[in-house]
């Protein structure tokens, strides 16, 4: 694995040349460190579909429209690189801040519609920073395939939609959650818990899942399905932001639900922002 010190572009580009000549498939994994089991499904998938694993660890300025969010995202580098060896990764590209933002450096992605509601509208501007960033990470990586979480999904729309109107040429992933034993889906942000935030937490996963029972179950209804989702959540004392069941695609909000849509929560507990969802009838 090569990752000892920061790798330019440059560094990234020569590393890749002789895989690419050679025709390898080559998987990207971006992160932003902080690295778990969920990242750690990424890498496996990647390995097992790509010749060539690249990761990037790069905590995104743009995309943090809190600067204390910022500041507190934890930074685990050594234990993130043993991750990244254990699993195979080939090479660890973390730029630094100056060379993603130089002096001067005044351009943005704006992917429109899909980057505006749900958490763009809580986070005005996150969606522009995320799309900036992955379109510079793919321009220096070029992979063939890139790989995202599930838990993100919202992230994911924005990716692709970038992807497809910039013409990128890379196949985006979606890889499903990875969750603890008692459902809370995996997240940098989940050590910012105490352990009684922590046991309440879960409240998020649980109330998807009664959803998605509800729904198997014959409940169509969009607003009596989430309208029971935040009084679970309520109940375990979170502030939510949204829950709310759309079209997959659009993010449109449904009256009635269909199989396929999904379901997205965003509460807060403790001042740490957890986001959760699911696929009903999958
Ligand atoms: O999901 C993340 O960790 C980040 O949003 C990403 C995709 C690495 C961009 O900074």
């Amino acid at each position: 694995m090569s990752a000892i010190s920061a790798l330019t572009p440059a560094d990234v580009t020569s590393a890749l040349r002789p895989h690419r000549t050679a025709s390898r498939r080559i998987g990207f994994v971006p992160t932003m460190g902080a690295l778990h089991d969920g990242h750690r499904a990424l890498f496996d998938r990647a390995r097992t579909e790509c010749d060539v694993v690249v990761a990037s660890i790069f905590v995104n300025p743009m995309q943090f429209e809190n600067p204390d969010d910022l500041a507190r995202y934890p930074a685990t580098l050594s234990a993130d690189l043993e991750i990244c060896a254990s699993a195979g990764v080939d090479l660890v590209y973390r730029p630094a801040a100056s060379t993603m933002y130089p002096v001067g450096f005044d351009s943005r992605v704006d992917v429109g519609r899909i980057g505006r509601v749900l958490e763009g509208r809580s986070r005005a501007g996150h969606y522009d920073g995320v799309a900036t960033v992955v379109a510079k990470l793919l321009n220096v990586v070029r992979p063939d395939r890139a790989y995202f979480g599930q838990k993100d999904y919202q992230q994911i729309l924005v990716v692709a939609r970038m992807v497809l109107d910039l013409e990128i040429g890379v196949d985006i992933i979606t890889v499903p959650t990875v969750r603890e034993t008692d459902g809370l889906a995996l997240s940098s942000r989940n050590t910012r818990l105490d352990a009684n935030a922590r046991a309440r937490a879960v409240a998020i996963s649980r109330a998807i899942a009664v959803t998605a029972t509800r729904f198997a179950h014959g409940t169509t209804g969009a607003r009596e399905l989430s309208n029971e989702a935040i009084e679970t959540i309520e109940a375990a004392g979170l502030d939510v932001d949204y829950v709310t069941i759309t079209d997959p695609a659009t993010l449109e909000p449904r009256e009635t639900v269909r199989a396929g849509d999904v379901i997205l929560v965003a509460a807060t507990i403790d001042g740490v922002r957890l986001i959760d969802n699911a696929i009903l009838g999958a």
